[in-house]
């Protein structure tokens, strides 16, 4: 599991001391240290024809930012149809925590699979089910005593957060926050307030949902500043749309990220989560705790919600969870998980092979990535910050573990977005051989797969540095 406080920082402390001690030695194994290799024109001549299949065939309503076409992968590096080879920090979206095909998950998964692919946990029994179902019981924060509804992604996780909630509280309502993702299905698409590409043309919506502003401190919503603000973002909820909008006793649930992802690497203020657990206890509305890209050891504890001290009512897990095969959950106390048989399920979900890769995952997650993902975020995060007082466009450099957004700027005092900018370094990362992902209006984040190593994090590190001063013409 995570590291204590005092644990995080002795490990920090002792890598400051060993950088400074070793920085001549780093320096010279760093310059040994494997590098992206970019051997054609991007995209090269068989990536363009997959390209051109896929401009044919394949759905155009996908958000492809560059032409990376991908033949395999091990660990933190990928190599292209033709031969190129990146280093991602992207991990599939957050999704390869273990990294590409870690060779403890590809033998559990093609051991599993030859022994049984499929029997639908909805109407059968199987082991893996229900293993994983007692694994994750155990490492989701709060009391033992938990029930696990198994879904094929994020949306579906929420989805099924979305129908116990009004199921066990009998309330209609639910309270989201701008900036938010949650999906993309019709109910979690309600949810969404992140970009209005992802809701043009699909109204209406869900109805009975209300988005109040996140903690987003770097542009407060109330421009106010934290933490003489006390927290007005979750006054707000109480103050003013309890109060004048919507009766509390008809709202089921508040869903929240502990770490807005697609909203632009949001961390919010130590006493958010916290405030907002307090409001739903005094109104009785569960907490949903969206940790569909903020868990699975990403942050450097096993879910995000921890750094905050807060518990939820509900928790929705994908993504990290199963190393790259689909996988979603939805874990909630036993009492609040009390629909009768027949009420919600799922063909596919919870099949027995990504169930396999999820156990395998949380292993290995449990023994060594989710400290590495602290200790590396805090490298990482040290050397981010240290940008934003070299160049003004580094406007907030914020994060936890290895989920870590850099909102650039057009300059310190407007914060004005730099959209085409930020996409701009997006692309020539990718030119230069390393696969980096934009959030929000102006943000780019960085979320390797959890098995990166010291030297891969600053070879990455460094190229993102070039790129910047490159796209901004900095010196
Ligand atoms: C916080 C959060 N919730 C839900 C989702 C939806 O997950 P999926 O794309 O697997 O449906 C995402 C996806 O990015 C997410 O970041």
């Amino acid at each position: 599991m995570g590291l204590t406080k005092a644990k995080a920082t002795m490990i920090m402390t002792n890598s400051k001391k060993s950088v400074r001690r070793n920085g001549r030695m780093n320096a010279v194994k760093r310059n040994n240290t494997k590098k992206p290799k970019i051997a054609t024109n991007l995209p090269g001549p068989r990536a363009k024809a997959i390209l051109n299949k896929d401009h044919k065939f394949v759905s155009p309503s996908y958000t492809r930012s560059y032409p990376a076409v991908v033949e395999s992968g091990k660990g933190v590096w990928v190599t292209d149809v033709d031969g190129n080879v990146f280093l991602d920090f992207s991990a599939g979206i957050g999704v390869v925590s273990t990294g590409h095909c870690h060779p403890a998950v590809v033998k559990t998964i093609r051991e599993q699979a030859g022994k049984l692919l499929h029997m639908s946990g909805t109407d059968f029994y199987y082991p893996n089910q229900a293993n994983l179902a007692e694994k994750l019981a155990e490492i989701v924060p709060g009391a033992k005593n938990k029930k696990v509804f198994f879904g094929n992604s994020g949306a579906e996780a929420v989805e099924c957060a979305m129908k116990l909630a009004r199921y066990h509280k009998r309330r209609a309502r639910y309270i989201a926050f701008t900036g938010a993702f949650h999906g993309r299905t019709f109910g979690a698409l309600s949810l969404t307030a992140s970009k209005a590409t992802q809701r043009r043309f699909f109204a209406p919506l869900l109805s009975g949902i209300n988005h109040v502003p996140y903690a987003y401190c770097y542009r407060c919503a109330y421009n106010l500043q934290y933490p003489s603000c006390d927290v007005a973002c979750v006054r707000h909820i109480e103050d003013v749309l309890l109060k004048k909008v919507v009766p509390a006793e008809e709202v089921a649930a508040v869903f929240v990220e502990p770490i807005q992802g697609e909203g632009g690497y949001i961390v919010p203020p130590p006493k958010f989560m916290p405030a907002l657990r307090a409001l739903c206890d005094k109104y009785e509305i569960l907490l949903v705790d969206d940790e569909v890209q903020s868990g699975m050891g990403r942050t450097g504890k096993m879910f995000a919600i921890e750094h905050f001290n807060t518990k939820a009512d509900i928790y929705c897990i994908a993504k990290g969870v199963a190393s790259g095969l689909p996988l979603g959950a939805c874990v909630a106390r036993s009492g609040i998980m009390d629909w009768e048989p027949g009420s919600h399920a799922s063909t596919f979900a919870g099949n027995p092979v990504s169930c396999a890769a999820a156990l395998k995952t949380i292993e290995l997650l449990e023994n060594g990535l989710v400290e590495n993902a602290a200790r590396l975020g805090a490298i990482a995060l040290a050397r981010l910050s240290a940008l934003k007082d070299r160049y003004e466009f580094v406007g907030d450099v914020r994060g936890k573990g290895l989920m870590i957004g850099v909102e650039l700027v057009g300059d310190a005092i407007t914060k004005e977005p730099v959209k085409d900018r930020r996409n701009a370094v997006v692309y020539e990362a990718f030119k230069q051989g390393l696969l980096l992902l934009g959030a929000g209006e102006s943000t780019i984040r960085f979320i390797p797969p959890l098995v990166i190593n010291e030297n891969e994090l600053h070879a990455g590190l460094q190229i993102f540095e070039g790129v910047l001063k490159k796209v901004f013409r900095a010196i």
